[in-house]
This record gives structure tokens, C-alpha cells and sequence, in this order.
């Protein structure tokens, strides 16, 4: 304290606050009334793994209003659409710069039959989408309007086939349908309802939740199952589809005793994605992965492992949307931040078969799964999405982003009017979600490089659950700046951070901040902005630069030389 100014009352926290670093109890009452002063550095020199933009990927089901009414309207419909896909939306997507769709489910997957949705319109099958209400599926959005769809908003297809219900050779036809050139008769099909160019296929889901709605198989089973699905289906898209295998050279490789690890990968022109752990069980991340250590990768191979883990507060379908009080806010918070050690359980797990980290473990689904809105059907997951909601993205990207060298894809449960959805649509209404602001405000750390902070997170704590009060990342953009996410996670106190960047000129930070007066604020069609970012500027001072963070806010800048 004895280098400080006696009258200067920042300064003063300062003191406290670093005292009570080293010893908690020494924090004096009035202290906590000032603002707490964190610092955080940034070690730009020591970049880290790239943060793959398909970890900010997306998850579109038939399922309640996922599709229908929230991306499909149908060519007629008075809302403004582009070939029967909603225009509002898809603008509102293109700004978040979507890099993969997961689509057609999800549970609704493993009895989906593609050959229902593709040809004329009026001939499609109309089938009972047994998992989600029992809804009457029109198939009036396939396989081309999927498609379609993706190229509208600048995305990769992420396709899960059916290994439940399904068989490998319709799997396979499905691929044909989607990827060959002509003359394959897939193509000449596909040419002769409206799409001559092969579709790309960046990722293939191979099932999806096999150990329960899409088997149930026990681990072993479903490896068996899976196996032929990796090696008989083939994207023969000419730009995806890789080099014919040299087979004499891979036997030349083997003889000399080349581990199975450098044997050329990813013979089949998309990332193969198998199912894998649901939460805490490791039994399929286990089964799965030394299945693939022993594997012959010329014959069948895995790129990723999928992990679903919803967030579900006291249960699923009843942790309140709105209407919450503290003690629910920070319960959620904590929750959340246990994807942490989840990640940490099955990348040791992976790490034990593949300690180069070639398969990478994609989180295609996750997010907060709670109480459905008044007056809707309990099966069609319909749920407000409130601040709190948008502070826990922004948790879980902040966790995706550190384990960047694992997790390489994840997509968040789902993309429009389901659970933690970026937008809400009715009839011709639309409105964004604070989680829609989170991921618009993450857009620059896509394939951005993590760099490593140090940061002392200080505590917010409610009756005996503890968290840390502020959580933080930083990375290089791609447009060479430095970028930080600062979440504020308490609900009641403003903090000041001080940023330091070492070997980095930084006389100021701009960008946005995301915060409302209540943690449990949501945006409507009637207040759709009562949750949206502002403006966040903070300039150097007496050469530190300190960004004030309100209580339970989000808050990215680039460091502005
Ligand atoms: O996202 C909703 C459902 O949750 C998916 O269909 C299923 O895979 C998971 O159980």
C-alpha cells in the first residue's frame, strides 16, 4: 500500500484486492463496494491451437418449429422467402457466419429415410415423426432444400445418416444422391430435381445418440454397426473425394514398420463423425476409441467423436426460462462450467488411443435444455432463452476454445425455436436471442489463434456455490488483432479489468458489451432489443488500460494500438 496515492480510492482497491489474492480474509468490508480489480495478461507470444471456426457450428432438427415455420415457409408463403426458406432468417444467420449446419436431427435422424424427402413436392411421402410429438412430417424440406439452405447462409452440411433404423447401402445411395458427378445415377437424379452440381459434404454423423434413441446399442454393438457406415460410404464430390489410395506405397510404409497413425487419413472425402459419450459415461468413448486404435485405417476410419451434454438445471423441463432468482442463476452458471471437467474426462480418455489428437471430439450437441413456454407442446422443446443463457454460451465457447487442440466442431441445441435457439420465430414474426448476440459477438475468434491468459478470476459466490467472478479469453483474430470475451458471471457488482498484453502496443479496447438490468431478461417480438450489445470503448490511463465490466455481462474488444 505504501506506493500508492493515500486519497486515490482505485488505488486503494487495488491494494485490497491484491492482498486478498494472497490472503482471502484480508479483503476489508468497503473494498467490495468499489468495483474488484482483476488483471489479466495475455501471453501473445505463445499462441496456442487454432480456434476452429466449426466449433461456433449450428444444430437444425425437424423438430417442433426447427424447421417448419422457422426456416421452411414454403415457396407461396406470404412471409418473404427464397425458394420457400424464410428471408429474415437467413439474413439474420449470414451475419453470424455459420460455418457448418447439423442437420436432419438429432433423434429424428435415426428414422429419417431420405428418399422421403427429395423429387416433386406433391409426390413426397408424408410420414409421423415418432420422437417429437408425433408431428406430421410433410418431407416438404429434404435433402435440396437442406441444401439450399446452406448455400443461402454460407454453410457447410454436417449430415447425420441413419445407422438406427437405416441401412448402409440407402446411406450410401444418400451420399451418391448428394455427392457424384455424372453419370452416376445418383447425380442424373439429383440433376433431374434442379441441382446438376454435386453438393459438398463436410461431415458425415454416423448415428446419433446410439446408446439411446438412435439404438440402443451397448458400446460394442454399436461399434460393430458402425464400422460398415464408415467404410462404404463414400462422398464422391470431385472437389472433396481424396486421391486414389496408393496402395503399394501404404504396404511399403507398413513393412517398414510406420505406425498406423501416418498412414494417409480421411480417405473419404468429409469428416466421419461416430457416436460417443452421452455426459459423464465414458463406455462409448472408451469402446469407440480403441476400436479405432486397432483399426486398419485403409478400410474404416473416424475423423471425429461425437459428445452431447445439455445444461438442465434441478431437471430437464423444469429449470425456469424467465422468472428465475439467484439462486437458479448461479446453479445453471455452475453447471455449465462443469463441461470443463467433462471435456477434460473424455480427451484423457481419447488422448490414452490417440495422444496425437487426430480424431477430434465434436460436441454436436449442447446447450441449456429448461422449462418449455406456457401453451406450447412439451415435445416441441419451444423455451425463452434469457441473458443467463447467453452468459452460459459464452462460458462453454470460452471452455471450447481452451480445449481448441480436441474439440474441433461443436453445434449448439438447435439453431431456430428450439431449446437454446439464436432466433424465435411466429408466423411472420422474428426476433434474436441474447445467445444470438453471443455468437455474433464471437464472430472474430472463428479460426481465430487462442492465446494464453493469466487472469486472477476472483470469487462470486451464492450461499455455498462458488464461481469465479470474471472468465476470459483472449486469441489473434484472423484480421491479425488481438481479441478478449470478458464475461462478468456475478450478478451484482461491476469489476475492472486491467488488460495487459506484453510485446503488444494497446492504448485502447473497443467493441461491444451484452448486458440488461435483469440476469433473467429475454428479447420479444414486442421488446426485441431489451437484450443487445452497445458499444464498449476504454482508453489507457496513466498507462493502464482498464475495462469496466457491468455485473452479469459479456464484453469483446480487439486491443486498439
Ligand atoms: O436436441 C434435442 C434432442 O436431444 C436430440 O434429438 C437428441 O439427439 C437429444 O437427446
Amino acid at each position: 500500500m505504501g506506493m500508492l496515492p493515500k486519497n486515490s480510492k482505485r488505488a486503494a482497491a487495488i491494494a485490497a484486492i491484491a492482498a486478498f489474492l494472497v490472503e482471502p480474509n484480508a479483503m476489508p468490508a468497503w473494498a467490495q463496494t468499489a468495483p474488484p480489480t482483476v488483471v489479466l495478461t495475455v501471453q501473445a507470444d505463445k499462441p496456442g491451437a487454432v480456434i476452429n471456426r466449426d466449433i461456433f457450428g449450428q444444430f437444425a432438427e425437424h423438430l417442433g418449429q426447427g424447421i417448419y415455420g422457422g426456416v421452411w415457409v414454403g415457396k407461396n408463403s406470404k412471409i418473404p422467402n427464397v425458394r420457400g426458406i424464410r428471408s429474415d432468417v437467413t439474413a439474420a444467420l449470414r451475419a453470424l457466419k455459420v460455418p457448418v449446419v447439423r442437420w436432419p436431427g438429432g433423434c429424428f435422424a435415426d428414422e429419417y429415410h431420405w428418399r422421403s424427402g427429395v423429387g416433386p413436392a406433391n409426390k413426397r411421402a408424408t410420414t409421423v415423426n415418432t420422437n417429437w410429438a408425433n408431428s406430421i412430417e410433410p418431407n416438404t424440406f429434404g435433402t435440396d432444400e437442406f441444401m439450399d439452405f446452406a448455400g443461402q447462409i454460407g454453410a457447410e452440411a454436417y449430415i447425420s445418416v441413419n445407422v438406427g433404423s437405416g441401412t448402409v447401402e440407402e446411406a450410401a445411395d444418400w451420399l451418391e444422391y448428394m455427392t457424384a458427378d455424372a453419370p452416376a445415377t445418383g447425380a442424373k437424379e439429383r440433376a433431374a430435381n434442379g441441382h446438376k452440381a454435386p453438393y459438398r459434404v463436410k461431415y458425415l454423423g454416423l448415428g446419433n445418440e446410439s446408446w439411446g434413441c438412435g439404438g440402443p446399442f451397448t458400446a460394442d454393438e454399436y461399434v460393430t454397426r458402425m464400422k460398415p457406415f464408415a467404410h462404404f460410404v463414400h462422398n464422391q464430390n470431385p472437389e472433396q473425394a481424396p486421391p486414389k489410395i496408393d496402395f503399394a506405397a501404404i504396404a511399403k510404409d507398413l513393412m517398414s514398420g510406420k505406425p498406423m497413425d501416418s498412414l494417409p487419413r480421411n480417405p473419404k472425402g468429409m469428416m466421419r463423425v461416430a457416436v460417443g459419450p452421452n455426459s459423464l459415461d465414458a463406455s462409448y468413448t472408451d469402446a469407440v476409441m480403441k476400436a479405432w486404435k486397432e483399426r486398419s485405417p485403409i478400410y474404416w476410419d473416424i475423423e471425429g467423436l461425437s459428445f452431447h451434454h445439455y445444461t438442465y438445471g434441478t431437471s430437464p423441463f423444469n429449470e425456469l426460462a424467465t422468472g428465475f432468482g439467484e439462486q437458479q442463476y448461479a446453479t445453471v452458471l455452475k453447471q455449465t462450467l462443469g463441461m470443463e471437467d467433462l471435456i477434460a474426462k473424455h480427451s484423457a480418455i481419447m488422448d490414452k488411443y490417440d495422444p496425437r489428437k487426430s480424431v477430434a471430439l465434436v460436441i454436436d450437441e449442447w446447450g441449456l435444455w429448461l422449462k418449455p413456454m406456457d401453451g406450447t407442446e412439451p415435445l416441441h422443446l419451444r423455451q425463452q432463452t434469457s441473458l443467463r443463457d447467453g452468459i452460459a454460451a459464452a462460458l462453454n465457447i470460452n471452455i471450447f476454445a481452451r480445449h481448441a487442440d480436441r474439440v474441433r466442431m461443436t453445434n449448439i441445441a438447435q439453431m431456430v425455436n428450439v431449446l437454446q435457439a439464436m432466433i424465435m420465430t411466429e408466423g411472420d414474426k422474428m426476433v434474436l436471442t441474447p445467445t444470438y448476440q453471443v455468437y455474433r459477438m464471437y464472430v472474430p475468434f472463428q479460426d481465430a489463434q487462442f492465446l494464453p491468459i493469466s487472469l486472477g478470476a476472483g470469487e462470486y459466490r451464492f450461499g455455498a456455490i462458488s464461481l469465479p467472478s470474471i472468465d476470459a479469453i483472449a486469441a489473434r483474430g484472423r484480421d491479425g488483432k488481438v481479441w478478449l470475451a470478458l464475461t462478468n458471471l456475478d450478478p451484482n457488482k461491476a469489476a475492472d479489468v486491467t488488460a495487459n498484453a506484453p510485446g503488444v502496443s494497446a492504448r485502447a479496447a473497443i467493441g461491444e458489451v451484452l448486458t440488461a438490468d435483469a440476469v433473467d431478461t429475454v428479447n420479444t417480438f414486442g421488446a426485441p432489443n431489451a437484450v443487445s450489445p452497445r458499444p464498449f470503448n476504454a482508453s489507457a490511463s496513466g498507462g493502464a488500460l482498464v475495462l469496466h465490466l457491468p455485473p452479469h455481462s459479456l464484453t469483446v474488444v480487439h486491443l486498439e494500438p
